[in-house]
């Protein structure tokens, strides 16, 4: 057996290799059991003593040199640095970035003009008392307006809150005025079709301080209005009622899609409505411990996933609670 025309046949084929199927080959033809090397290391017995131990030496230092080789060659391509080719012009993988939740991006927005205005940010409790959702809010028990929310009842006296004006009352327990608090969270209300989903969320603002007066809210809540949906959008104040305050508003921005004149979005009025408030009522302000001789303050309340449909002109409320990203993904 010739080693070194064994040796240089294998350098041959070695240069050729370009792959790792290449070189699984070229270990079955140089180092398996039908090799040229592997025979000749078998009859070793045949020969004298002196003869097997030299050949039996250089035999091995070929077999540990051929597999070195192809191991080395193997950690060359896998590294690509040669045989592979690489494409550097072609454009990368994108890489995906997350993004917050249209509901957070409200949120956030709203948080922002309520900070520039000197509010801070309060929370209560999603599953609350008697009190603190209806009876301090001057909603006693036999009031017609309890019917304004269909309420989930953990039992008579705990419900799961049906809207954030439960902070208002927790928030002046504590603290005296001056207050400027805006609460959020989420709110539940046996509510289910297109636009209204059981599990909801709401932005709650409270100021109580003496000689608020009803030019106040105004003034804050066009500024809430604006900052939303722009400063081009008119803002209108309409008499509603709410047990909590008195006088009670609702308050309308003009309609982005028809500039005012009336369309369909806006059901041919003008006006989209975007939030209700008023002027603290007198027993709310008692309730909670303050003096209601001395004290004013008003209240507003802001439906997030309304606000989220109006801003981005989606007719499904219930698409923001689904999770499917090709909707997720617009905001
Ligand atoms: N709590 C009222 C609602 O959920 C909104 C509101 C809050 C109105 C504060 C007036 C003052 O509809």
């Amino acid at each position: 057996m010739d080693i070194q025309s064994i040796k240089k046949q294998f350098e041959e084929d070695l240069s050729k290799a370009v792959s790792k199927d290449d070189l699984v080959g070229l270990k079955v033809k140089y180092l398996g059991k039908k090799s040229e090397i592997y025979s000749a290391l078998r009859s070793l017995g045949d020969l004298n003593p002196d003869e097997r131990r030299a050949q039996g030496a250089e035999l091995n230092r070929l077999r540990t040199e051929i597999e070195s080789a192809i191991k080395d060659r193997g950690g060359e391509l896998s590294s690509g640095e040669k045989g592979v080719k690489v494409d550097f012009t072609e454009p990368g993988k994108k890489f995906e970035l997350g993004h917050k939740h249209p509901i957070t991006q409200i949120y956030e927005e709203l948080f922002e003009i309520g900070k520039s205005l000197g509010f801070s940010i309060a929370e209560g409790p999603e599953i609350e008392a008697d009190w603190y959702s209806f009876e301090a809010l001057n909603i006693p028990k036999d009031h017609p307006a309890r019917d304004f929310a269909d309420t989930f009842y953990i039992s008579e006296e705990v419900n799961l809150r049906p809207h954030t004006s439960n902070t208002q009352i927790r928030y002046m327990e504590r603290h005296k005025p001056p207050i400027r608090i805006i609460a959020y969270g989420r709110t539940y209300r046996k509510d289910s079709d297109v636009t209204h989903t059981p599990m909801f969320h709401q932005l709650e603002g409270l100021l109580v301080d003496d000689r608020v007066t009803f030019s106040d809210l105004k003034g804050v809540l066009t500024t809430f209005a604006q900052g939303i949906f722009g400063k081009d959008r008119k803002v209108r104040f309409r008499p509603h009622h709410f047990p909590f305050t008195e006088p009670s508003v609702e308050i309308d921005v003009s309609c982005g899609l028809c500039g005012g004149k009336g369309c369909r979005s806006c059901k041919y009025s003008g006006w989209l409505e975007i939030l209700g408030a008023g002027m603290v009522h007198p027993n709310v302000l008692k309730n909670s411990g303050i003096d209601s001789k001395k004290y004013q303050g008003f209240a507003f309340g802001i439906g997030i996933e309304r606000i989220a449909m109006l801003k981005y002109e989606t007719d499904d409320l219930r698409l923001f609670f689904d999770n499917d990203l090709r909707f997720l993904e617009q905001f």
